[in-house]
């Protein structure tokens, strides 16, 4: 059972020896490789973390039984098998190992490539059988081949660079990558639906998605190139096997090579009994070297995300790098104190955040993670705990709360500047912020003055007619209650004869010394944020 120590539980199968990284940092590991769905349903609630591959499937059912669930580590690069939506609705940070199996999925790519082009698992099954069947697995040639990849991303461009070596010519079809990024590899971009008439062989390395389930489907393979080779090391699904089946049946398309299917394992699958076609089993990123790094690689990442909240490799959240987020932390501070402060001051049914970096720190400051502070500063006072980094901006949207950032070269007075502005239901309120030093926390404008605030601990919020004995009243009714003021900022404006008071108070005072403050003539209004 597990103790008070953050616990981790391993589902699927990883190096034992490699999950270190969790345990120098004191989390504990439940090691239950191969726990089936409904078992783990029954052991997740106390676990702070879980460990999958691509067997395990990450379910809304298994989310809410994982109240204590903070973070999913993919010991691997697909995240198919876990609803990232819900993940993020959860508050879970979802991690993988981007190109962590890379180099062991592209080389088994072209091993089977080989294989295929050879029949070598065919000519090596018949000799076992004690046959010497010269004649019947004649292959076919790479060099001067046409290879299609689909999906330039980590695995695509490592398959392309090796079969460029093979003296292949290659082809992608890629949205995300530029023409120059291509011409750089040596590889020539096309649409899919020409790439397919031009090619020999086809492989496929794109995550499996919406957009990419069935993407290779009977439409394709008719228009494709007779005698074409499928390949698939990427995922079941992204093939529809029975239009391959058909078109390999109908002698047009001439053999596939398949690591994944659609149902994995794929019992009773014709298409993989079909002479015509090798297949593995999943097998793509099993090699030692790639096991042994992505399961340390992703140990070490959610221990440190449990222990010092570091996030590196989300799929569903933006995580600073570790020198970066040093540097960061101090403004991220701010703009969550800011986001508070906003909420607090202002009316109810805030409808818009716009946050504003000024100066420098537009330059050195990442805006998404910035924005992301504000709106948990903003919701926490609401919502508590429930918002985090993961689901802040998500949980903003489903209550119509729109958010804008947006960056300005410099300001007069300040080197940087956090302004953040919101729109509610009577009105909007502007607050700016910026950091005297490295580490000190100010507030410098609210409600159109000019002030010197300490955004921390009880504060007083209190705005006034700029006139004698107001200030006085104030600390007479604090006194009074025996309350201490540790820091007082004063904004005017002599103009229309107002002022803004800001105090930080060593102690909350009573409902009935606020009463006491706001019946006094003089003071428009008093607002306790602690
Ligand atoms: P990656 O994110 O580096 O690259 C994916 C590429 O696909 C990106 O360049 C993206 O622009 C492109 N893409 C996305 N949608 C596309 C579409 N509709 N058409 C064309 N291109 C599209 O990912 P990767 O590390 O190269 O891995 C690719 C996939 O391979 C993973 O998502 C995983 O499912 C699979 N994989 C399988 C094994 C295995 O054991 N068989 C091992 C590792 C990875
Ligand atoms: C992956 O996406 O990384 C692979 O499918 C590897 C795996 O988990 O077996």
């Amino acid at each position: 059972m597990p103790t008070d120590r953050p616990c981790a539980l391993v589902a699927d199968s990883l190096d034992p020896d490699q999950l270190k990284p969790l345990r120098d940092l004191g989390v504990e590991i439940l090691d239950r490789a191969g726990i089936s769905a409904e078992q783990l349903a029954l052991e997740i609630g106390p676990c702070q973390a879980l460990l999958v591959r691509s067997r395990t499937k990450v379910t809304p059912d298994l989310l809410a039984r994982a109240p204590a669930l903070r973070v999913i580590g993919r010991a691997g690069t697909g995240v198919d098998n876990i609803d990232i939506e819900a993940a993020t609705r959860s508050g879970v940070v979802v991690m993988n190992v981007p190109g962590g199996n890379a180099v062991a999925a592209a080389e088994h790519t072209i091993a089977l490539m080989t294989a295929l082009a050879r029949s070598v698992p065919q000519a090596a099954a018949s000799l076992r059988a004690g046959r010497w069947d010269r004649k019947l697995y004649q292959g076919t040639e790479l060099t001067g081949k046409t290879l299609g990849v689909v999906g330039l991303g980590r695995i695509g461009r490592e398959v392309a660079y090796r079969a460029r070596g093979m003296r292949m010519r290659v082809l992608a079809y890629d949205p995300l990558t530029t023409a120059e990024v291509a011409e750089d590899l040596g590889i020539e971009l096309r649409p899919l639906d020409e790439l397919v008439k031009e090619i020999d062989f086809l492989t496929l390395h794109v995550p499996l998605s919406d957009a990419t389930r069935h993407l290779v489907d009977a439409g394709l393979l008719a228009s494709a190139k007779p005698g074409l080779r499928v390949l698939n090391v990427a995922r079941g699904g992204i093939v529809d096997e029975a239009a391959l089946l058909e078109s390999i049946e109908a002698g047009h398309v001439a053999g596939a090579a398949l690591d994944v299917f659609e149902s994995e394992p794929p019992e009773g699958s014709a298409l993989v009994a079909h002479p015509a076609v090798i297949s593995t089993p999943h097998l793509g990123a099993s090699t030692a070297e790639a096991q042994a790094g992505v399961a340390h690689a992703v140990a070490s990442q959610v221990g440190r995300y449990l222990t010092e909240g570091v996030i590196e490799n989300a799929v569903n959240v933006v995580g600073l790098d570790p020198a970066l987020r040093e540097q960061v932390q101090p403004w991220a501070d701010l703009a969550r104190r800011l986001g508070w402060l906003a909420s607090a001051l202002s009316g109810d049914g805030i409808h818009q955040v716009d946050l504003t970096m000024v100066g420098e720190i537009a330059s050195s400051c990442p805006q998404e993670a910035l924005t992301t502070e504000v709106l948990m500063g903003l919701l926490n006072r609401f919502a508590g705990d429930r918002v985090n980094p993961v689901n802040a901006a998500l949980f903003a949207e489903e209550r119509g709360i729109r958010l804008s950032s947006a960056q300005r070269p410099a300001h007069k007075s300040f080197q940087s500047l956090l302004r953040v502005q919101v729109q509610h239901g009577d009105g909007s309120l502007n607050l700016a912020g910026t950091l005297f030093g490295t580490h000190n926390l100010r507030v410098v404008r609210a409600f159109g003055f000019n002030i010197d605030a300490i955004p921390e601990g009880p504060m007083l919020w209190c705005a006034n007619r700029d006139a004698p004995g107001i200030i006085g009243h104030l600390g007479t009714v604090l006194a009074d209650e025996g309350i201490n003021i540790a820091n007082m900022s004063v904004g005017r404006n002599s103009e229309t004869g107002e002022a803004l008071a800001v105090l930080n108070l060593d102690a909350e005072p009573s409902d009935t010394a606020l009463a006491a403050l706001t019946s006094c003539d003089g003071i428009h209004w008093v607002r306790l944020v602690t």
